[in-house]
């Protein structure tokens, strides 16, 4: 049992999977800890969609967009591997109290609860929202904001914190083709320690 802190360092964004299914059991475990997870007032405002069969997962592959800080031959999964399972994350503007923090709770949740099982993921903004509503059979549905999607799977390579030179956030591949990815230090983000 790791520590919570090695739990934490290890349970970073992946993008290169292996051709390994997640359990549908494991992949529910996941959305139950999105679902209890705290919201404002308790008004529970998100709703998800999980695709896991290879074809709708193929579909969905080609509506997002990996790793904006790389040229697309390093940053994009290759055939064999890509993810196995997605899961969408819709904000219900039919309900009141709808807010980004939520989501950003929901997902710190799911993707833990994910990473407990050994299943690596990456949180996905950067993607073509309309059309993914229309492959999910949500297109109609005016109010369901897509907020974003999670890729998911068996991580294919490593992903390193690294110390962070002169402020640059780009992550980068080294020469195992791992991930390092920059965190600013302590004595930059902690403003008041009295
Ligand atoms: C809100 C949000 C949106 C993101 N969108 C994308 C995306 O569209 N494509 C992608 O490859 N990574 C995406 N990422 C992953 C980030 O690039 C990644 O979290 C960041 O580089 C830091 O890496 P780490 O998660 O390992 O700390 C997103 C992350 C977050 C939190």
């Amino acid at each position: 049992m790791p520590s919570i802190l090695e739990f934490l360092r290890t349970r970073r964004t992946y993008r290169r999977f292996l051709p390994k299914p997640v359990p549908d059991a494991v992949l529910r475990e996941a959305l139950e800890a999105a679902r209890i997870a705290s919201c404002g007032s308790n008004r529970q405002t998100l709703k998800y969609a999980l695709v896991q069969s290879p074809a709708a997962v193929a579909e969905m592959n080609r509506l997002v967009r990996w790793a904006a800080y790389l040229p697309p031959a390093q940053g994009y999964p290759k055939a064999g591997e890509t993810p196995t399972a997605f899961i969408a994350v819709f904000q219900d503007e039919s309900l009141p109290g709808v807010n980004d923090t939520d989501a950003g709770l929901a997902l710190g949740s799911l993707t833990a609860a994910a990473w407990a099982y050994g299943v690596g993921s990456c949180i996905m903004g950067n993607i073509d929202r309309a059309q993914i509503k229309t492959l999910l059979g949500l297109s109609d549905r005016e109010r369901l904001r897509l907020h974003s999607v999670v890729a998911l799977g068996y991580p294919a390579h490593q992903s390193h914190l690294v110390p962070m030179r002169e402020g640059s956030t780009p992550y980068y591949l080294d020469e195992n083709r791992d991930y390092c990815v920059p965190k600013r230090p302590m004595s930059e983000i902690l403003l008041a320690d009295l």
